[in-house]
């Protein structure tokens, strides 16, 4: 006889002035690192924003390529600088925005599936859930507690 397996997702939407100001701060360096990002193809700029436990707060962005797959999503950018430069501090907080062109106001945006992925390997390798920000168009932003409320069946252990 088969049997169901279900997992319930849910997210939390914060107004702005409903967010703690270190939350706040790690939204806008999102925000602030999309401008920054290198996305003449898309035109689609991504930053994202985390916060390890050590204090340290790193900034990235997406960089794209000619040939498209070649190019990386922000989050993956910030989470693999992170790991390589301090591989000893958990992340504990990732924020990100986008926006579109030249355009001032956001856009709504939560991370593709190959960053959900890579954010359940990082979660794994540090025992530890990652709080996920999203900015969304309308200036409010939407909270992920960990990334199974985005990924609730993602790949975990190759040996499990
Ligand atoms: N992108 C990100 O940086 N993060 C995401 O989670 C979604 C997509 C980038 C990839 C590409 O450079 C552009 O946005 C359009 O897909």
């Amino acid at each position: 006889m088969s049997k169901k397996i279900e997992k319930t997702v849910s997210l939390e939407s914060f107004e702005w002035n409903e967010l703690d100001e270190n939350i706040q701060d790690l939204v806008e360096q999102a925000r602030l690192s999309a401008l920054k990002a290198y996305a003449p193809y898309s035109k689609f700029h991504v930053g994202a924003a985390l916060l390890l436990d050590n204090g340290k707060l790193l900034s990235a962005n997406n960089q794209e390529n000619a040939s498209f797959p070649v190019g990386n999503c922000a989050e993956r950018v910030v989470l693999g600088f992170a790991h390589a430069n301090h591989p000893e501090a958990k992340p504990l907080k990732l924020a990100i925005a986008a926006r579109k062109g030249d355009e001032k106001k956001p856009v709504s945006v939560t991370p593709c599936g190959f960053c959900r992925q890579t954010i359940t390997e990082y979660e794994q390798r540090y025992g530890q859930t990652i709080e996920i920000f999203m900015l969304a168009a309308d200036g409010s932003v939407l909270k992920a507690a960990g990334i199974d409320e985005l990924l609730p069946f993602g790949f975990k252990d190759l040996n499990g």
